[in-house]
């Protein structure tokens, strides 16, 4: 099989990748090892920017989220019980963000890919790319035990933090950066109204929580715990009661309770590979780099990254330019570390760090209680969090 890129992994940036693209006649072929399913109910954050609901528009895609995505435009943050609001529209001359989940995404991703006929390839195992400094890499992947081999001019990998894209690279040419969080988020989802019409970020001395949804009868709750934790210790019941206490006596008396049918502990961590190219290979998503999900930026970052790299790949196939692959990195880090220094700020604002003391304590309530009365602390609060401006 013969394609002009090679993409591994259609989740937001493979799949966001195969549509611009495909937009722009170049040829590609996505190899996925997981099943479509998988790929579609995988739960993740559901907040979306609004360069990315815009990319959705751009690609021929964005009927459903126009229609069932719930636009926020403000956010409540509440120290110990007590909340104060961020109006996003005010702040940043009508921006907002748009409540819609990954889930959706990429069923509304995978519907046009059909329409389309992209060629996407789930459950392909083993997958090895091969000769990536030479002038003609390739995919080998297993299918049903015989070998198959995708002949390509490019690989993008776009599999994940734990994919085989990046451990291609070797250990001498990679450039990383890291800082793991001492806890981890408790998430679960639950078919009862929210407990407020936007997202709450509670900082409370027991720990972080955080209101979100789904729709208007579907909740999306996260608690701050600890790593040693598991799933099974955390009865809906213990969720509740706890959640409760975190989010502030003005949310909980709103708070329908009600039987989680999702449940789940995700570490949290800050990751940046900055060899997001070696060769013929291009990192793009979470294969190149991770956010904590406070903020959400997670899976905006990835729309970012493919709308850099499509464009880039674009000059090279329209007008043999190849200064756009040289840039990609350089252009996709740009805001890459923006939103690193976002979601670790808003990270280290809003948790409890066990190590921490009473000092550094007083410096959450501190910073917290001047974004609460500068309204430039607020604007820089509220242009980060519905997104830079990316030009497309
Ligand atoms: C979510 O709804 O899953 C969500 C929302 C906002 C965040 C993180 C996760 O900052």
């Amino acid at each position: 099989m013969r394609a002009q890129v090679g993409i591994i992994g259609a989740g937001p940036a493979g799949m966001f990748l195969a549509h611009l693209l495909h937009k722009a006649d170049i040829d590609a072929v996505v190899l996925e090892m997981r099943s479509r399913d998988y790929v579609e109910r995988r739960v993740r954050a559901g907040v979306l920017e609004q360069t990315t609901v815009r990319l959705m528009e751009k690609l021929g895609i964005g009927a459903r989220v126009r229609q069932e995505g719930l636009v926020h435009g403000g956010t409540t943050l509440c120290i110990d019980g007590d909340p104060f609001h961020l109006d996003f529209a005010d702040l940043t001359d009508g921006g907002a963000v748009t409540v819609y989940g990954q889930s959706e995404v990429m069923k509304d991703l995978n519907a046009a890919a059909d329409r389309r006929r992209i060629n996407v390839i789930y459950e392909a195992a083993d997958v090895t790319p091969q000769g990536l400094t030479s002038d003609h890499p390739a995919i080998l992947w297993n299918e049903g035990g015989n070998t198959q081999r995708l002949d390509c001019d490019f690989v993008v990998g776009c599999d994940g933090y734990h994919g085989v894209s990046r451990a291609c690279i070797p250990a001498e040419e990679l450039k990383t950066f890291e800082r793991v969080y001492p806890f981890g988020w408790l998430g679960i989802l639950a078919d009862v109204p929210p407990c407020n019409h936007e997202l709450v970020y509670a900082n409370h001395s027991h720990g972080f929580a955080l209101a979100s949804m789904r729709s208007p009868t579907r909740s999306r709750c996260y608690l701050q715990c600890s790593l040693q934790d598991r799933v099974e210790d955390w009865s809906d019941q213990r969720f509740w009661d706890e959640f409760s206490v975190r989010i502030g006596s003005r949310f909980t008396a709103r708070l329908t309770r009600g039987p989680s049918f999702e449940k789940s502990i995700a570490p949290l961590r800050s990751f940046v590979c900055t060899t997001m190219r070696w060769g013929r290979l291009f990192l793009a998503g979470d294969a190149a780099h991770i956010v904590p999900p406070t903020g959400a930026k997670g899976l905006n970052l990835a729309a970012a990254d493919v709308v850099v790299l499509a464009d880039a790949l674009a000059a090279y196939y329209g007008a043999h330019d190849e200064q756009g692959l040289e840039d990609y990195p350089r252009r996709a880090l740009d805001r890459v570390w923006k939103a690193e220094r976002f979601s670790w700020w808003l990270t280290n604002l809003t948790h409890r760090f066990p190590e921490r003391d009473v000092f550094d304590r007083q410096m959450q309530i501190a910073e917290l209680a001047y974004l609460r009365q500068s309204r430039a602390a607020q604007t820089s609060f509220a242009e980060n969090y519905v997104g830079l401006p990316l030009d497309f």
